[in-house]
């Protein structure tokens, strides 16, 4: 099968990689010549890298390259199976890029979207055939990362999630299925690791890296403040600030003032070598000290993963996915030491529902919801994952 890819950006190029890894003939489409030129010579260095470190004979490196055809003509998509889109995150844009394509590759075709934070729906109801329209979401860099989303939209064909189920495994990728609601399953379940860390820094109980050294002591490969300065302030506000407005102001979901004054004065984090941390030449990193006097009787860590397990535990009990695919996506997209619902079963729900009922009491905030399905596993006495 042939495999279209529209957008060569960070997103589009990693996805031509991984097919083309796969074995596919892929094409690849962008509106730039120079951003396909970009894409082209990108690729070449890693794979010289790949051969270097001998993942690959320089032989396959040859053909994984030369499978890519790239074009600025969408119409060379025409006898593609699957086309993946990939161009910049706007409705308007992606919904103009698929009623073009769906005249031009066969109706049987499956079309794609690696969407973060659109609705799979609302992209597939501008389409004629609206049946073979589904979510792909790939994580960055797509060639490392294992994750793949599959979101099936209320119109979606029931064989297409099972069709791209094992065309994900044939790519080496650890596909989960997730409802078509905001966030899917990993920028739904990851904001507390953000915006808990967040409430804790604005109420002067920590700095920023004592909250990220805390919870790299509890495995996590980094702290919230260092991967909000990586992913860079714009996008990661913006995501907040989606899931914030597509879940009716629910105040779970609140972005942080903090945060936004960030992007105000464009220290969007590494890209601009000032974010929470200040990032000088030489490498070393600087932060404003805080000094707390204040008692905290749980660690910070613990406030941030008991918010996270709960977040998880209410995607289980929305029905978003299942507690396997919630855990796989946390691990092998987000790179999470262990998946939240197995944390669950480790420490025991009761532990996880008497700390959010404290800071419930503590603040009277209604974002401090224990989910109804962790106190009816307390009840229970049942696992996630038995
Ligand atoms: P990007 O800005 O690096 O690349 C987008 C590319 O699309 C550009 O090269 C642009 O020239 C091209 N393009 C725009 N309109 C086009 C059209 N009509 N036809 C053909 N090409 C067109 O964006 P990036 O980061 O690769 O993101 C692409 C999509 O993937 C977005 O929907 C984004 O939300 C999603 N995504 C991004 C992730 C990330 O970490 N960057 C992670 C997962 C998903």
């Amino acid at each position: 099968m042939i495999i279209g890819i529209i957008g060569a950006g960070a997103m589009g190029s990693g996805i031509a990689q991984v097919a083309s890894q796969a074995g596919h003939e892929v094409i690849l489409c962008d509106l730039h010549n120079e951003v396909l030129e970009s894409s082209k010579n990108k690729l070449s260095k890693v794979m010289t890298r790949l051969v270097e470190k001998e993942k690959f004979t320089s032989d396959q490196a040859d053909q994984i390259q030369s499978r890519i055809t790239r074009t600025t003509d969408i119409n060379s998509l025409a006898d593609c199976g699957l086309v993946v889109e990939a161009v910049v995150e706007s409705m308007e844009v992606k919904n103009a890029v698929f009623s073009q394509l769906e005249n031009i590759v066969s109706d049987d075709a499956i079309l794609a979207s690696n969407t973060s934070s659109l609705s799979i729906t609302s992209i597939s109801k501008s389409c004629r055939v609206s049946e073979r329209v589904v979510g792909l979401h790939f994580f960055n860099p797509a060639p490392l990362m294992p994750l793949v989303e599959i979101i099936p939209a209320l119109q979606t064909k029931d064989e297409i999630p099972a069709t791209l189920l094992k065309l994900m495994k044939d790519w080496g990728k650890a596909p989960v299925i997730a409802k078509d609601t905001p966030g899917f399953i990993v920028n739904r379940v990851a904001r507390p690791f953000y915006s808990e860390a967040l409430r804790i820094l604005d109420e002067g109980l920590a700095d920023v890296n004592t909250i990220d050294e805390s919870l790299k002591e509890k495995g996590f490969r980094m702290g919230p403040f260092e991967l909000m300065d990586l992913i860079g302030h714009d996008v990661n506000y913006a995501v907040t600030a989606s899931v914030f407005k597509s879940f009716y102001y629910d105040p779970r979901f609140k972005p942080s003032i903090t945060q936004l004054k960030l992007v105000e004065a464009d220290w969007l984090g590494r890209k601009s070598g000032r974010g929470f941390y200040k990032y000088e030449e030489d490498g070393s990193k600087s932060y404003f000290k805080v000094e707390s006097e204040n008692d905290i009787q749980y660690s910070i860590a613990e406030r941030i993963i008991a918010m996270l397990i709960n977040e998880a535990a209410d995607a289980v009990f929305w029905n978003i996915a299942s507690v396997e695919d919630i855990d796989t996506a946390m691990t092998k997209g987000v790179n999470y030491p262990k998946g939240l619902l197995q944390w669950a079963d480790e420490w025991g729900v009761t532990k996880v529902i008497n700390i959010i009922d404290s800071l419930k009491q503590h603040y009277g905030d209604s974002r401090y919801r224990v989910s109804p399905i962790l106190r009816e596993m307390a009840r229970s006495g049942k696992k996630f994952r038995s």
